[in-house]
């Protein structure tokens, strides 16, 4: 079993974390040899490597370059610090299972961008197709992410979905699109409901590392049940899991 690991992160505002960015200083873990901590920079990986990331929130049209090309949000072409986007990084261990959340409490999707794009590099840019993430009606809060490396280089990132398999059986759950389980906005705690909608990623790692070790959590995270991990956190535990027990 991988080491599992939660990692949470208040988004900021785009024009902030860049800012930050610019100016960074981090102190190595053990075992992270990547220096590499901007997720605009590119980078080669091996396992017990740290690997830096982005997840931007925002409208459809503000991933997309003249309405049509979808873009990183790394490429300036697409100015995303002009509008009222929100940003989130987040520095996973490379092969570890872990789950990122980003807490409703200062985050509303719904007001004014909906959808994210996951994202990392930038000659070798990777970003992840659009995925709907809340509108006024409907929020989604659990995704599987996959990182897909080649000899330690990230090639593509992408939404591993299971067609609401797991959705919770009861009527507080809408299956969208035939893919995603979604809950009612009206019963999120931030719009005055009962329900924490922060949102939960779980990362998958698959392909190999600069020694062309082959990343394994890929497998793990395939053979766990799509909520499954939020029980294995006991500081989640009350937040996350008790509400959807509240409901089975
Ligand atoms: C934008 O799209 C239009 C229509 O598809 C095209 O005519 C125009 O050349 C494009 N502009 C740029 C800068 O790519
Ligand atoms: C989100 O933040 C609030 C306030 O800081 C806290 O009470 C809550 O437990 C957090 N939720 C999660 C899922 O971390
Ligand atoms: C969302 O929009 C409402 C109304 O415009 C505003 O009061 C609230 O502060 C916004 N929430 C966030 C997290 O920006
Ligand atoms: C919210 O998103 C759902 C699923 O994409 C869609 O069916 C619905 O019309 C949207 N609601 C609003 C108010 O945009």
């Amino acid at each position: 079993m991988a080491v599992l690991r939660l990692l949470s992160m208040q988004p900021k505002m785009m024009s902030v974390i860049m800012m930050v960015m610019m100016g960074l200083v981090v102190l190595v873990a053990a075992g992270d040899t990547n220096r590499v901590y901007s997720p605009c920079i590119d980078t080669k990986v091996k396992r017990s490597d740290g690997f830096t990331f982005g997840i931007a929130f925002a409208s459809r049209e503000n991933f997309l370059y003249n309405h049509t090309v979808q873009l990183s949000p790394c490429d300036s072409r697409l100015s995303l610090t002009t509008y009222n986007s929100q940003i989130a990084l987040f520095r996973p261990k490379v092969d570890e299972i872990s789950l990122l959340t980003i807490n409703s409490s200062s985050f509303s999707p719904d007001n004014n961008t909906g959808l994210m794009v996951a994202f990392a590099g930038r000659k070798y840019a990777a970003r992840s197709p659009i995925a709907f993430v809340a509108n006024s009606t409907y929020t989604v809060t659990s995704f599987t992410l996959v990182l897909e490396f080649e000899k330690g280089r990230l090639q593509n990132l992408y939404w591993k979905r299971d067609g609401c398999a797991k959705c919770p059986g009861n009527s507080n759950y809408v299956c969208l699109n035939n893919q995603d389980c979604a809950i009612k906005t009206s019963d999120c705690k931030n719009h005055g409901g009962s329900v924490d909608c922060s949102i939960g990623i779980q990362l998958a790692f698959s392909g190999t590392d600069k020694h062309l070790s082959v990343f394994n959590s890929w497998y793990e995270v395939e053979n766990l049940r799509q909520y499954s991990l939020y029980g294995l956190y006991s500081n989640l535990r009350d937040s996350l899991t008790s509400q959807y027990n509240k409901f089975f």
